[in-house]
C-alpha cells in the first residue's frame, strides 16, 4: 500500500509582494488531466499542436518544443554548426545559458558590452568592435523581453556574413514593427521556465525560417534518430536509423498542453505588464536616487519580461534591496555578468557600461496579475529605502 504524503514547500519567505508569482487556472489543470487521462505522456500530438499553434502566434515557419530555453539554446548553436576554432559575440549581461550554450559547442563566446546604462543590451557597435575572422554568429539577448539594437545587429551579421542567433528566452510575444522576436535571426530559443512569461515550469521552444534548418534541429533534439516513438506507435514507422550525434532535449506531453493554454492568454497578460510597467513608470518619475532602465521605443510592444531600475551613482544599491527584503518585498538583480565568472573571467574585456549596470540596478516585482496596491506597496518602500540613509 502506498503511503501519501503532503509536500510542503518548506519555510519559504513570506513575501507581500514577490518578484513573480505563477497562477493556475483550473483550465490549465484540466488541460493538463486530459493529457494524463489519455496515457500517452512523452512527446505525440500536444506537442505537435503546440509547435503549430508558436508558428501562427510567432509568424515562424518551424517551431520546435524542447525540454528547457538551455537546451534550446544549445541545439541551435550546434544546429547552426559551431565549433571549435569558432567565436561567437555575445553580451556579458545575460543569464549564463546563452554563454555556455556557445561554449557546449566547443566555440568561444566573446562579450561585447551593452548599449547604455539604461539600454542594457548587446550593442550593435560593441559587437562589430568584438568581430575578428574567426568570428561565426551574434548572439543577441531580447533583455526583459525587449527588442534593443535587433535590426541594427540583423544588418550587422548581413554586412559581415555572420549567422545571427536569438536568445529569446525573455521574448514570448514580444514584437518589433509586428514581427515577434526570435523570427530576425536564423533561429531562435524561447524559455518556458516558470519564471518566464510564459511559464511551465521547465519547457521551451526553437523556431526557425530554414526548412534544412529545422530538419537538423528535429535530428539532434531526439538522439539524431530518423523516427520517434510516436511515429512507430501511430505505425508510420517500424524502425529508425542515427544520422547524426544528437541528444534527448524532447518535451513532454503534460507540459506541452500546459504551454498551449497558457499561450491562450499570453498577449492579455503581457498587455497587463505593460499597464503596470507605466504605473512604475510614472510613480517613479518623481523619485530621487532611481531612474527606470528599458525605455519604451518606437514599434516596440515588448513582452515586459522585466521591469529594472538604475540607482544613482553613490547610492548603496545592496542596501536599497536589503530594505525592500527587510519590508518582505523581494527584488532581484538580472545579471551578475557571465565576464565576471571564474569560468569566463579569463582574458575577459573591460565592459565599463555593463559593469556599471550590473553595480547599480534592481530588478522590481512584476507579474501579470500584480494588483495596484501591491505595487503601490513597493514603489512606497523603494522610495523611502532611497530617502534612509542607504543614501551614502
Ligand atoms: C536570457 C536567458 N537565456 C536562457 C535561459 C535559459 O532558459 P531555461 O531556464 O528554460 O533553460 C534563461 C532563463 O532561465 C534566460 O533568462
Amino acid at each position: 500500500m502506498l503511503a501519501l504524503t503532503a509536500i510542503t514547500l518548506g519555510p519559504v519567505p513570506d513575501w507581500r509582494v514577490s518578484l513573480t508569482d505563477v497562477v493556475v487556472p483550473e483550465e490549465d489543470v484540466e488541460a493538463v488531466a486530459d493529457v494524463l487521462r489519455s496515457g500517452w505522456l512523452s512527446m505525440g500530438p500536444r506537442t505537435e499542436s503546440l509547435e503549430r499553434a508558436f508558428e501562427a502566434y510567432t509568424g515562424a515557419p518551424h517551431a520546435l518544443a524542447v525540454t528547457n530555453g538551455t537546451a534550446g539554446l544549445h541545439l541551435i548553436c550546434a544546429a547552426a554548426g559551431l565549433g571549435p576554432g569558432d567565436e561567437v559575440v555575445v553580451p556579458s549581461l545575460t543569464f549564463v545559458a546563452s554563454v555556455n550554450s556557445i561554449a557546449y559547442t566547443g566555440a568561444r563566446p566573446v562579450f561585447a558590452d551593452i548599449a547604455g546604462l539604461h539600454e542594457p543590451w548587446l550593442s550593435a557597435e560593441a559587437a562589430e568592435a568584438a568581430i575578428t575572422p574567426r568570428t561565426k554568429a551574434i548572439m543577441n539577448v531580447a533583455y526583459g523581453g525587449h527588442p534593443g539594437e535587433t535590426e541594427a545587429l540583423r544588418e550587422l551579421a548581413d554586412r559581415r556574413g555572420l549567422v545571427l542567433l536569438e536568445d529569446a528566452a525573455h521574448a514570448a510575444g514580444s514584437r518589433l514593427g509586428g514581427r515577434h522576436l526570435g523570427t530576425f535571426g536564423t533561429a531562435a530559443a524561447f524559455s518556458f521556465f516558470s519564471n518566464k512569461n510564459l511559464g511551465i515550469g521547465e519547457g521551451g521552444m526553437v523556431v526557425t525560417p530554414d526548412e534544412e534548418l529545422a530538419a537538423q534541429l528535429r535530428l539532434l533534439r531526439s538522439h539524431g534518430m530518423t523516427t520517434l516513438t510516436w511515429d512507430r506507435h501511430r505505425g508510420h514507422a517500424s524502425g529508425y536509423d542515427v544520422v547524426a550525434l544528437g541528444f534527448n532535449y524532447r518535451i513532454d506531453e503534460p507540459r506541452a498542453a500546459l504551454a498551449e493554454a497558457r499561450l491562450a492568454r499570453l498577449d492579455e497578460e503581457n498587455r497587463r505588464r505593460g499597464e503596470l510597467v507605466g504605473r512604475y513608470r510614472a510613480a517613479l518619475a518623481g523619485v530621487e536616487g532611481v531612474e527606470p532602465a528599458l525605455p519604451p521605443a518606437e514599434g516596440a510592444e515588448p513582452s515586459h519580461h522585466l521591469f529594472t531600475v538604475v540607482v544613482d551613482e553613490g547610492v548603496d544599491r545592496d542596501a536599497v534591496r536589503a530594505a525592500l527584503a527587510e519590508a518582505r518585498v523581494q527584488t532581484s538583480m538580472h545579471y551578475p555578468p557571465a565576464h565576471a565568472f571564474s569560468i569566463y573571467a579569463d582574458g575577459a574585456p573591460s565592459l565599463p557600461v555593463t559593469d556599471a549596470y550590473a553595480a547599480r540596478t534592481i530588478t522590481l516585482p512584476l507579474y501579470a496579475h500584480m494588483t495596484e496596491s501591491q505595487q503601490d506597496l513597493v514603489v512606497e518602500t523603494l522610495t523611502a529605502a532611497l530617502a534612509a540613509p542607504a543614501r551614502a
